[in-house]
Parts: structure tokens; C-alpha cells; sequence
């Protein structure tokens, strides 16, 4: 717990049973050393009391925008802290963030806050699993917000399912690993290619790949929370970045992501091409749209620059240069080989057999193969999960 120390925390209640929960997160942080200042909704004050947390924090519980002689300064606490926690998140207090609402202290603090912020939600499974707050998380997602995975169990409606807000020690182990995780990479700067490439065979039409650009997008967001400079390069995709500190640059060919990707190349620490980039493309683009005609149509291709391979010629000992592989055949054999002839120091290797894997799947199932000989094979997961393994991998080469 020794991270723990001396930092400053806000810790946000809202109106969900698992509030009953917090003066236990609340004194194992203050065991550890931390600062610990508690806002609560006034929904939250209905499930544990403000005298409580008062006293295991040892601060001033806030609910109140203002009462009667004082305005509290949401500015000012959204400034102090080094960490925000809002633990339970509700429902409703999910929507109010999710719509940028600011009728409480607590959703003051959140606009106030320059610091990260950690949520941990809490409602029952038909809550969970309702589209509107898939959606709504998404937002907090791209506001940059870590989220805490809520787990399968008992729920205060009697019935047993996903939703339930993640064990205290597990908040706080989540903390911890926040701030001993968060300046890994401070001052390094990585490139991270994802997506497909679009290859334009006329005006109207394109040759291109089912890449949806997830597990690019989610490596550039970890190699972010762990302090580094992330220019993200992709192709075109439907999901959005997720991290304001993200640079992002949208590029649509191969010839393009090549062009980019190898611009300033030497200026990279690491470099990770997620990117299904095209192998080849239309060998003359026609100016108009082609027109149908009897018979058959033929369409020449050449092959496209191999970008992993370029960055691979010009690699210096200190840059560090990830590729990706799918292989349908003599999976590790040709995974090896990858590693060696584009000079990479570490081939993630997609298992295509394996059901929730790969292309379009919010999961994925790797091996990593690294140029010192080593293997590691890693379980499925979730893409987001699955990218603090690889960036853990990252570092660990460094
Ligand atoms: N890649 C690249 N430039 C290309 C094609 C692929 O940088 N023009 C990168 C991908 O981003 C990925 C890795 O190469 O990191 C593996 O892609 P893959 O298509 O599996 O390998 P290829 O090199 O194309 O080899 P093969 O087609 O023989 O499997």
C-alpha cells in the first residue's frame, strides 16, 4: 500500500445499497496513509451516514452546493485531489455525468476535476445490461475515465447476477495499481496504428478488412494511463478514441498509414502496429466510376508498403517495436519468423480458433512471442484487460 501514501482523494457516494460499503475503503485508504475528503448525493446520505464517514476520513463530509452561510468550492477540491473515486456510481448519477448535469456537489467536483477519475457503478443486472447505460459509460470512457468492472453475485433486488459494485479491497488494490501504474511510461512516446485501411479501387469503392480498431484503440489508451506520449494512427473506424491525451490522426490506405507511420519514426520510444493494414492494393484507382459490363472483371493489386517492416529497417536498440499476427497455419512457426525478418521485439499472435477472438469481438486470446525466445500464452479476455497485459509486456522489454 505504500503508493497510497500522501495522495489526495476525493471519494463520491451516490445513492446505490453498496454505499454500505465505503467506510471500509475509506479507512483502508486512511490506513495507508492517503488524504481522504468524502462528497455524497443527497441519495447517498439515505444508505450511510455522513458521521461515520466523517470520522474515518476525518474530514468534513460534503453534500451541499451552499447552505446557508458558505458555497462549497467545488473548483478548489476538484484541484486537490490527485485521484477521484465515485464509488458506488448509480444509475442515475451515471446518466447525470453522462449528460454533464451539475446539480449537486458531487457532479461539480466531477466537471471541476483535473485529476484522473475512477468509477466504480453499482446498480441491478436489467440496469447493467440496459443499452442507455452502455451508452452512458461510453461517454465516461472517453472522457478518460478508468472504470471499474462490477462483479457477478448477489444484488439487493434478491436476484443474482452482474452489477454488483466491486469488492472494497479490490477498489483500493485498483488504486494502488492506479498510481504505481500511472508514470511507467512518463516521458516515453509511443505510436500505435489500428483499424483497417480502405484501398480505393474507384471513386465509389474501396477494397477493405473487418478490423474494428479495438484492440489498437485500447493499447493507445493503456500506453496513456501509464504516462506516455500516444500518437494513435487509424484507419477508418466507427469507434472514437477514448482519451482526450490521445493524438489521433486518420488516415484511410495502407499508403497512407505507411507514409504517416514512418514520418517521424526515429521519435518514438515504442511503436505498436495493431493496424490490419492491407497487404495489397488496386495497381491503377479509375477515375470514374466503373461502369458494369458483360463478362468478367479483373482487378490487378500490388502489394502495399510493409509498414511493421519499414519501422523494423530503421530501429534503433532503444526503440521497441510490437507487430501483430494472424495466422491460419503454422501459427508459431510463422509468428517466430515475423518477429525475426521484421525485426520486432515482441509478435502478438490472435488465436483465430478460439470463439470471441480476434476481428470485431469486444475479447480477445493472444501468445506473445518475444525475441528473446520467451512465450507467453494469455487467456481471453477482454480487450481493454488483455492491453494492460501487452503494455505490461512492453515495459517488461524495456
Ligand atoms: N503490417 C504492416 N504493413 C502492411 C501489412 C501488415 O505494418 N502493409 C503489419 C500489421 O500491422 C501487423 C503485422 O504487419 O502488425 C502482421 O500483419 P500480417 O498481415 O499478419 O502479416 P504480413 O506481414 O502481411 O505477412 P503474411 O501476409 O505473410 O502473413
Amino acid at each position: 500500500m505504500l503508493m497510497l501514501a500522501g495522495k489526495k482523494i476525493i471519494i463520491g457516494i451516490t445513492g446505490s445499497i453498496a454505499a454500505y460499503k465505503m467506510p471500509l475503503v475509506v479507512r483502508q485508504l486512511i490506513k495507508a496513509g492517503a488524504e481522504v475528503k468524502v462528497i455524497m448525493t443527497p441519495a447517498g446520505t439515505d444508505f450511510v451516514s455522513k458521521l461515520t464517514l466523517s470520522t474515518l476520513s476525518k474530514n468534513t463530509v460534503l453534500v451541499d452546493l451552499f447552505d446557508d452561510q458558505s458555497w462549497a468550492n467545488h473548483v478548489e477540491l476538484g484541484r486537490w485531489a490527485d485521484l477521484m473515486l465515485i464509488a458506488p456510481l448509480s444509475c442515475n448519477t451515471l446518466a447525470k455525468i453522462a449528460a454533464g448535469q451539475c446539480d449537486n456537489l458531487l457532479l461539480a467536483v466531477y466537471l471541476s476535476a483535473i485529476c484522473p477519475v475512477m468509477i466504480a457503478p453499482a446498480m441491478d443486472e436489467d440496469m447493467w445490461h440496459h443499452p442507455n447505460t452502455k451508452k452512458n459509460l461510453e461517454v465516461l470512457r472517453g472522457n478518460g475515465n478508468i472504470i471499474l468492472n462490477t462483479v457477478y453475485g448477489e444484488l439487493a433486488s434478491g436476484l443474482i447476477g452482474e452489477g454488483r459494485m466491486a469488492e472494497p479491497e479490490d477498489i483500493v488494490a485498483e488504486m494502488e495499481h492506479f498510481f504505481k501504474t500511472s508514470n511507467q511510461l512518463k516521458g516515453k512516446k509511443a505510436l500505435v496504428s489500428a483499424g483497417p485501411t480502405y484501398e480505393a479501387i474507384d471513386p465509389v469503392r474501396f477494397i477493405g478488412n473487418h478490423s474494428s480498431g479495438k484492440m489498437g484503440y485500447a493499447i493507445a489508451d493503456e500506453l496513456a494511463n501509464r504516462g506516455a506520449e500516444v500518437t494513435l494512427v487509424s484507419g477508418p473506424v466507427s469507434i472514437q478514441s477514448k482519451n482526450k491525451k490521445i493524438k489521433l490522426v486518420s488516415v484511410t490506405s495502407a499508403d497512407e498509414m505507411h507514409t504517416t507511420c514512418t514520418a517521424d519514426s526515429a521519435s518514438y520510444d515504442i511503436a505498436v502496429m495493431a493496424a490490419a493494414i492491407a497487404d495489397y492494393t488496386p495497381t491503377v484507382v479509375a477515375d470514374q466510376k466503373i461502369k458494369k459490363k458483360e463478362g468478367e472483371l479483373t482487378i490487378t493489386l500490388k502489394k502495399t508498403k510493409d509498414v511493421l517492416g519499414s519501422l523494423g529497417k530503421t530501429k534503433t536498440k532503444e526503440q521497441i517495436l510490437v507487430g501483430f499476427a494472424l495466422e491460419t497455419e503454422n501459427e508459431k512457426a510463422n509468428a517466430q519468423k515475423k518477429l525475426e525478418e521484421k525485426n520486432a521485439d515482441l509478435i502478438i499472435l490472435n488465436s483465430l480458433k478460439d470463439e470471441g477472438a480476434g476481428f470485431g469481438h469486444d475479447t480477445n486470446k493472444v501468445t506473445l512471442f518475444f525475441k528473446n525466445g520467451k512465450e507467453k500464452q494469455i487467456e481471453l479476455k477482454s480487450k481493454s484487460a488483455l492491453a494492460k497485459d501487452i503494455v505490461d509486456a512492453i515495459i517488461e522489454i524495456k
